[in-house]
C-alpha cells in the first residue's frame, strides 16, 4: 500500500490548532484513513509523561523538560506514527518536533543545534510531510487559553512571544515543509485556508 502522510499542527498555546485538526479529521473521514494523535501524551507511557510535563508542581530544569518531551516523542513515533504511515494512513499530529524547537529552543533559550540533533535522534530521522503553523498574536491566544493554566501556560507573555517568533523563524528556514496560517481569522476562514493547503496533497 502507498505510504501515508504525516501532517503536524503547530503554534503557541491558544492558537486554535486542535479545533482545526479535529475539523480536518471530520472532513477527511471516512473517505480517507485518518488517525488523530498528539504530543505529548498520545497514549500509554506518553500519558504518564504528559502528566509530569503539564502538572508537576516542582521545578523542572529546561534540559530535563526537553528530554521528557523527547522521550514521549521517541515512544510516540515507534508506537503510533510509523505503523500508521506504513499502513498508508494520514496522520494528523497535534504538536511534534517544531514545538521543542519553538518552546525549549526559542522559548527557554536552549541551543538550537542541540535541539535539532536530539529531535532527529528521537524521531529516527522521520520528518513530517507538511507542518501547519497557526499564527496569532499572543494577547489573543492567551485570552483563548483562559484562566485555568497548566505548567507550560504559566510561562508569561515574553516567553510566548519568543515561541511565536521561533515558529515564524522555522517557517522561514523550511518554507517547503512549513506553512503559516493567520489564525486570528474566524474558525471557518482558517479552516478554508487550511483546506487550500491540504487539498493538493490528498
Ligand atoms: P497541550 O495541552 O497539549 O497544549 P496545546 O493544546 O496548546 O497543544 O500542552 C502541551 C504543552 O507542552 C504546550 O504548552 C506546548 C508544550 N510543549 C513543549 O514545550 N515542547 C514540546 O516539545 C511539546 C510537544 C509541547
Amino acid at each position: 500500500m502507498k505510504k501515508g502522510l504525516f501532517i503536524t499542527f503547530e503554534g503557541a498555546d491558544g492558537c486554535g490548532k486542535t479545533t482545526q485538526l479535529n475539523r480536518l479529521a471530520d472532513y477527511l473521514t471516512p473517505a480517507k484513513a485518518i488517525i488523530k494523535t498528539r504530543e505529548p501524551g498520545a497514549k500509554g507511557l506518553g500519558e504518564k509523561l504528559r502528566e509530569i510535563l503539564l502538572n508537576y508542581d516542582g521545578e523542572i530544569a529546561p534540559r530535563c523538560e526537553s528530554f521528557l518531551f523527547l522521550a514521549d516523542r521517541a515512544q510516540h513515533i515507534e508506537q503510533i506514527v510509523k505503523p500508521a504511515i506504513n499502513e498508508g494512513k494520514i496522520v494528523l499530529c497535534d504538536r511534534h518536533t517544531d514545538s521543542t524547537v519553538a518552546y525549549q529552543g526559542y522559548g527557554r533559550g536552549l541551543d538550537l543545534n542541540e535541539i535539532n540533533y536530539l529531535n532527529n535522534l528521537a524521531t529516527g530521522g522521520l520528518k513530517p510531510d507538511l507542518t501547519i503553523v497557526f499564527d496569532v498574536d499572543i494577547e489573543t491566544s492567551m485570552t483563548r487559553v483562559g484562566t485555568e493554566k497548566d505548567r507550560m501556560e504559566t510561562a508569561g507573555i515574553e516567553f510566548f512571544n519568543r515561541v511565536r517568533n521561533g515558529y515564524l523563524e522555522i517557517a522561514k528556514q523550511e518554507p517547503e515543509r512549513v506553512k503559516v496560517l493567520n489564525a486570528a481569522k474566524s474558525i471557518d476562514e482558517v479552516f478554508s485556508d487550511l483546506l487550500n493547503i491540504i487539498k493538493p496533497l490528498i
